[in-house]
């Protein structure tokens, strides 16, 4: 029998380092939803929301979780947006487990500073209304990130500790 464990949270939680960290751990498979859809369309994220759109590349990552093999022992860094759309969050939760990185705005606006160009929702948002486009936006998005199985505070979290909430054990 499989698993497949979901990072979800805002852009800039940490998903992506901590799936790779949490995957070595347990000896499963890593895969990014971003670096995934990236590689099948051979373009950035940025330029399939310029060329073809949010409303496409929203079709992607369903695409992507519906593919998901629940049989094969995997961690998956989602997108940002990815379980707010569509019924992706019900999906993820049928497929496999999926864990919430819960941060404070401050703390998303901090680390997203200097990753704004690579996110084409956050490009063109001067540094200083960063703050408020996440106390906007985090409040909305957390109907759908609430849904998920396990809730972890993100800021200096460790992989040990999604292993026990997951497993149910102290390692
Ligand atoms: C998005 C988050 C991004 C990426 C895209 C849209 C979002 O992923 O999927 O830019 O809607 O929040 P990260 O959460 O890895 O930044």
């Amino acid at each position: 029998m499989g698993m497949i464990i979901f990072l979800i949270g805002f852009m800039g939680s940490g998903k992506s380092t901590l799936g790779k960290r949490l995957a070595r751990r347990i000896d499963f498979e890593f895969r990014d939803m971003d670096h995934c859809i990236e590689q099948e369309l051979k373009m950035t994220i940025p330029e399939i929301f310029s060329t073809k759109g949010e409303a496409y590349f929203r079709s992607l990552e369903t695409s992507f979780i519906n593919t998901l093999d629940p049989e094969k022992n995997q961690v998956i860094a989602t997108g940002g947006g990815a379980p707010c759309f569509g019924q992706n969050m019900y999906l993820m939760n049928e497929k496999g487990v999926t864990v919430y990185l819960r941060l404070s705005p401050a703390s998303l606006a901090g680390r997203l500073l200097k990753a704004r160009n690579v996110r084409p929702l956050i490009t063109t948002i001067p540094p200083e209304e960063l703050i408020k486009y996440i106390e906007r936006k985090l409040p909305e998005r957390e109907v759908f990130y609430n849904k998920a199985r396990c809730i972890i505070k993100g800021e200096n979290v460790k992989s040990a500790h999604v292993v026990s909430l997951v497993f149910g054990k102290e390692e």
